[in-house]
């Protein structure tokens, strides 16, 4: 059995065909700027190709999608970084195009539930993932299934709370983990103190420069993302914390050190679980989204 998986991204949409080991194609094209409508049809183009690449049609199609979702009704609810996605009933209007089921799942639960299975966290009984990116997101892995929560919102570990009255998030509140870390909070930080654009590219390389406003900026989210994963240890005490994201995964070694000391910091005294890096970078939302989708079909079984 053959599976079509799909991670929809704030920049970019990656799909790939999955026979329940390996993909055995990938393609990436670029999210479109005005969102709403348009992304399914993104979508759809992205699933032809893969088929195309692979030679082979999936029976089904997995998609992960930043949320917070209604997984009953497949609709998202909002996106807190790609515009025009409210209410969105994405499962219905890909299922329409596609002429496939679509099981969703959300894009940092399913790069969670990856590293779990096939990375970092392999062997684990649980794990707690976060993945550092344009947005950031969370997945919890209990006895190898990800916690969903009732409302489908379990798990969107961004939206933690860490500094009241703090920056607005993309969510519409106040001093979340992601508008204090994740990469638009960096670039918006850069560029306050700059005075010009400054992407994270041109952050990294103002640090390798040894710009110190641009180390003050790297370094601070750095720390945010290690006091919210010490946090999170005291409601879940996982086996294994697994960061991954595309800022976390080319940051530079500084970036980790500071993330892992603020980590200790908040866990002094307690029992640290290992905190470990992705290894499936850029692929876990996608592996992820396609696992999801071939063990519901029943691929498992054979
Ligand atoms: C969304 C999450 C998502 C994360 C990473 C956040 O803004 O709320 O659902 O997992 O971005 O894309
Ligand atoms: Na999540
Ligand atoms: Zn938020």
């Amino acid at each position: 059995m053959r599976v079509v998986g799909l991670d929809l991204g704030g920049t970019k949409i990656a799909a790939g065909v999955f026979d329940g080991e390996r993909l055995l194609s990938r393609v990436v094209l670029p999210t479109p700027k005005e969102g709403g409508e348009g992304v399914v049809g993104a979508l759809a183009g992205a699933v032809a190709r893969a088929e195309a690449e692979a030679g082979v049609r999936g029976e089904a199609i997995g998609l992960g999608t930043p949320g917070p979702l209604d997984f009953r009704e497949g609709v998202i609810r909002f996106t807190p970084n790609i515009p025009g996605l409210v209410n969105f009933p994405i499962r219905h209007l890909l299922e329409r195009t596609t002429g496939r089921p679509v099981y969703l799942e959300n894009d940092a639960n399913a790069a969670a539930l990856a590293e779990h299975h096939l990375g970092a966290a392999r062997g684990e009984a649980s794990s707690l993932f976060l993945t550092v990116s344009t947005g950031i997101g969370g997945g919890v892995v209990l006895g190898g299934r990800v916690l969903r929560g009732e409302r489908g919102q379990g798990g969107e570990l961004g939206h933690l709370t860490l500094l009241p009255g703090g920056p607005v998030c993309g969510c519409g509140l106040e001093g979340c983990l992601e508008a204090l870390a994740a990469g638009r909070a960096l670039e918006r930080e850069a560029g306050y103190a700059y005075g010009r654009p400054v992407d994270t590219k041109a952050l990294f390389q103002l640090f390798r420069e040894g710009e110190a406003k641009a180390e003050r900026i790297l370094l601070q989210g750095a720390r945010y993302v290690g006091l919210g994963l010490a946090s999170l240890v005291k409601a879940f005490d996982p086996g294994a914390v697994v960061v991954g994201g595309g800022l976390a995964l080319n940051a530079p070694q500084a970036y980790w050190e500071a993330l892992e000391e603020a980590y200790r910091h908040y866990l002094a005294g307690w029992e640290a679980p290992p905190l470990r890096r992705a290894l499936l970078g850029g692929d876990a939302g996608l592996l992820g989204a396609a696992l999801a989708a071939y063990l519901e079909v029943g691929g498992g079984g054979g």
